[in-house]
This record gives C-alpha cells, sequence and structure tokens, in this order.
C-alpha cells in the first residue's frame, strides 16, 4: 500500500476514451469579509476521459459546485492545474474562454433559472450555434437536430415555443441542448436532476447515459445522491469538507465503502439495486447521521461526527490512502473501517 495516493493512483474511469479534461491540487479559498478563510476545496485531483462518467457525490456545502465552476473555467482556483487535452488550461481572455466553453460546458441544476423568460427554444440554442460553430453551418437544421438528440419531438414544435410553455424536464432537455450546442468534449452536469419531479430522473439521467455514449463526452455528474451515482458512474469521488475523502470504481465503492462517511452514506441510501423503482417512488435519500454540524475546522473534516473517531482524527487531517490500484480513502481508521480491503482480502 501506498501512503501517497495522488501520485499512483489510477482513475477508474481510464480506459473508456482518451483523457479529455484533468484537474491536479485543485483547491479554492473563500477569503470571507471579517478576514476568515473559507476552505471550500482542498487538493481534488479529477481526471475526465472521453466516454466515461465520473459522479462527485457530497452534501450541501462538501465544495461540489466549486470545484465544477473551476472546471467551467468560471472560477479561479487558488491552486492547483488544469489540463484540457494535455495543455493547460488558459481562460485568461475572452477569447481564450469562449473556445475553452466550446469545450467544456456546464450545466446547472436549475432549468427554471437558467433560459431567459422572453427568448424562445430556438433562440436559446442559435446564439451558442453561431458563437461555437461559426458562419457556415445550417443554423435552422442544427437546431432542429439538437432538439432530436435530446429527444424533444416533433422538434419543429419546440423550436417557437417559450420556457413558460415547457414541463420542467423539457426545459432541462433544452439546457442540455444548448450545452451540445458547442459540440463539447466535456459536460459538467451540477446536480441536474435533483430539482425535477421524481417521475422523471431516470428517464433524465438516460437521455444523459445516451448522449454520453453517442457523443463519446467526458460527463461529470454531481449529486448528492449516491444511489444515483452508482447508477451510471464509472468513478466515484465521495466529498466531504471540501476534500476528497474516497474514490474509486462506482460499483466497487457502493457495494463495500472504505470511509465511515461513504458508509453512512450507502447506510442511509436506499437499496442500489432497486433504483429505478426508488427514483420513480419519489422517496428521497435521506441524509447521513448527524448531519448539520458541518465539518471540523481542525483534523479530520469527518471526525466530529464519525462513530470511530480518535484523537488523532481531531488533530490531523489524513491524506488519501491507497487501497488497490484505483481505490484510495483518506482515513486514520481504515483498519478499523475496512479491514478486508486494508488486508487484501476484499
Ligand atoms: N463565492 C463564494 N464566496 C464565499 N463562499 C462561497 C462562495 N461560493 C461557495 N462558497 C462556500 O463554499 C462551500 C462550498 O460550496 P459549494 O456551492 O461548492 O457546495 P456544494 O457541494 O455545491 O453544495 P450544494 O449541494 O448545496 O449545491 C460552501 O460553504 C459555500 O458556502
Ligand atoms: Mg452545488
Amino acid at each position: 500500500m501506498t501512503q501517497d495516493a495522488a501520485i499512483t493512483l489510477t482513475s477508474a474511469a481510464a480506459g473508456n476514451g482518451p483523457l479529455a479534461l484533468e484537474a491536479v491540487g485543485l483547491t479554492k479559498d473563500f477569503r470571507l469579509g471579517h478576514g476568515a478563510t473559507l476552505h471550500a476545496v482542498r487538493d481534488v485531483n479529477i481526471s475526465l476521459y472521453k466516454s466515461a462518467v465520473v459522479a462527485l457525490v457530497g452534501e450541501s456545502g462538501s465544495g461540489k459546485s466549486t470545484v465544477a465552476r473551476m472546471l467551467a473555467g468560471q472560477e479561479r482556483p487558488t491552486a492547483g492545474v488544469m489540463r484540457l487535452d494535455g495543455e493547460p488550461v488558459d481562460v485568461r481572455t475572452s477569447r481564450a474562454f469562449r473556445l475553452y466553453k466550446s469545450q467544456v460546458q456546464y450545466v446547472f441544476q436549475d432549468p427554471f433559472g437558467s433560459l431567459n423568460p422572453v427568448h424562445s427554444v430556438g433562440y436559446h440554442l442559435t446564439r451558442p450555434i453561431k458563437l461555437h460553430q461559426g458562419r457556415d453551418v445550417d443554423v435552422k437544421k442544427r437546431v432542429i437536430e439538437l432538439l432530436e438528440q435530446v429527444r424533444l419531438t416533433p422538434a419543429a414544435q419546440f423550436e417557437p415555443k417559450y420556457p413558460h410553455e415547457l414541463s420542467g424536464g423539457q426545459r432541462q432537455r433544452v439546457s442540455f441542448a444548448r450545452a451540445l450546442a458547442a459540440e463539447p468534449n466535456v459536460l459538467l452536469a451540477d446536480e441536474p436532476v435533483s430539482m425535477l419531479d421524481v417521475s422523471i430522473r431516470l428517464e433524465m439521467l438516460n437521455l444523459l447515459d445516451d448522449l454520453r455514449k453517442r457523443l463519446h463526452l467526458a460527463l461529470l455528474y454531481i449529486t448528492h445522491d449516491i444511489a444515483s451515482a452508482r447508477y451510471f458512474a464509472d468513478e466515484v469521488l465521495v466529498m466531504y469538507g471540501g476534500q476528497i475523502v474516497e474514490r474509486g470504481p462506482a460499483e466497487e465503492v457502493t457495494q463495500q465503502p472504505a470511509h465511515p462517511y461513504t458508509q453512512l452514506l450507502i447506510a442511509s441510501a436506499p437499496d442500489p439495486d432497486n433504483l429505478g423503482s426508488v427514483l420513480k417512488s419519489g422517496n428521497s435519500v435521506p441524509r447521513a447521521r448527524g448531519a448539520g454540524s458541518g465539518p471540523a475546522a481542525v483534523g479530520c473534516p469527518f471526525s466530529n461526527r464519525c462513530p470511530l473517531a480518535i484523537d488523532k482524527c481531531r488533530a490531523e487531517n489524513p491524506a488519501l490512502h491507497q487501497l488497490t490500484a484505483v481505490r484510495a480513502a483518506a482515513c486514520w481508521r481504515l483498519s478499523e473501517a475496512a479491514p478486508a480491503l486494508v488486508n487484501g482480502t476484499a
């Protein structure tokens, strides 16, 4: 076993396609008014491969959107490097940012706020097509194509509609189509189904999965729902208090979680094998026990909620510890939390 997992750990999403977007040591500190600093994101490594899905899972305030905003070029990291297709990311000028956005698109969770009520569906799609695809493209044809891709059919009937004439699910489909208009390689989907009616969540996740496969997208799927992450992610990154506390293949992490926080999330989630019926039934995933106390400021961020915490956990923040070639967890009590994994008998 290796102490410094960041060096040798292989992404469980590797092998699906070429590496598209990579972030190493991504960190964001926010300066608060009274001179204090909020460590919103600390030392996060993410590798997004074409045709693969990485799920970023964590409860509210854990830093998921801040990671996504940095990856989207909208927030400047305090530290860390990002590379797109092997080249350092440069978004310092508006031209460079536009070029970057044509490759990396960000879809927000709110299908109501993200569309302008005074513009039609067609208008929402026409603008990015013109901006990213130049003058030669047949805009009308491309609008129809995009609407068909997100299964808003018959497309010609949806094109003149206004946001208020659409359901929440239909609006989110327009948001997906708008993101795809730039023909990106990377899609950052930030809680794309959490504001939708439970009855259509599974359908929307299936659409996203289908788009990922057909368009060979590198997909970052952000969610607070670990059961849905297992449903279609290759790799799961579990975030707590701004840090990745566990990472590995979605199937393995959800079947045999190593970190006490992941174990708590899984224990309080519905049976993942019944995910389809769970999503349809509307049973929401309960929060882990002790939620509300917030991450500890000193030591392991989970130490004030962890049933296994000892003095060391309250004093020192553990680094990610490599368990297998593709799995790692940041915990001082792994021998107790996941003995089979630590002893290699899993
Ligand atoms: N611009 C900002 N200035 C100061 N603090 C911020 C700013 N943006 C985010 N934060 C703080 O950073 C932390 C992480 O926020 P973030 O929005 O990334 O969490 P999240 O995991 O996406 O949560 P949610 O599930 O609620 O969307 C929070 O404590 C938040 O209050
Ligand atoms: Mg968020």
